[in-house]
């Protein structure tokens, strides 16, 4: 038997986008630190197509930003309204960045998660992806580099 037609669309994410996800991101528990306008717009413009909004007849259902540094490729902020979640969206958006991630030759996605709040660790999980103790990660925040 054939399944179902999804009842929402995928397209890319683009500045335009700012107001809805952000605003979709901020209702979102589990995200890390959001981008500014300008933030967004940089990322956008070196990772064109990648990231992705999800909708049913133009109300947005869920987002996601993905990109790459030409040998990784990264995703964050995956989120879907309370209401639209199990419906396949999540899914449906992480395999088609992870399509076109593998179109351009990159080898290997990564993704971030806070430790102690990620209610989605589970759902990386069922989808493949396997996680990492092997890694400690390091950061610089450059505002404190003169
Ligand atoms: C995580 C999230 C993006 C999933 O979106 P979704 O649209 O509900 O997921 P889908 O309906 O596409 O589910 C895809 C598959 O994952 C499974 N799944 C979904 N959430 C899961 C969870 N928390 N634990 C285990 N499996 C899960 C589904 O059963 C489904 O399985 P199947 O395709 O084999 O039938 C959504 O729940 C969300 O926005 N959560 C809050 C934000 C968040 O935590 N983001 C991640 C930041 S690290």
């Amino acid at each position: 038997m054939n399944s179902p037609a999804p009842s929402f669309q995928l397209r890319p994410l683009t500045i335009a986008d700012f107001e809805q996800v952000t605003s979709l991101w901020r209702r979102t528990d589990g995200l890390s630190q959001l981008e500014s306008a300008e933030e967004l717009d940089r990322f956008l413009e070196r990772n064109p197509n990648c990231s992705i909004v999800a909708e049913d007849d133009g109300t947005l259902l869920g987002a996601i930003l993905c990109g790459h540094d030409g040998r990784r490729g990264y995703m964050y902020h995956a989120a879907v309204t309370v209401l639209a979640r199990g419906r396949g969206v999540g899914r449906a958006m992480v395999e088609h960045c992870l399509a076109h991630l593998k179109s351009l030759a990159i080898q290997r996605v990564t993704l971030f998660t806070l430790d102690d709040h990620c209610p989605a660790k589970e759902f990386w999980k069922h989808l493949g992806f396997r996680h990492r103790d092997d890694i400690a990660q390091f950061a610089y925040d450059l505002k404190q580099f003169d």
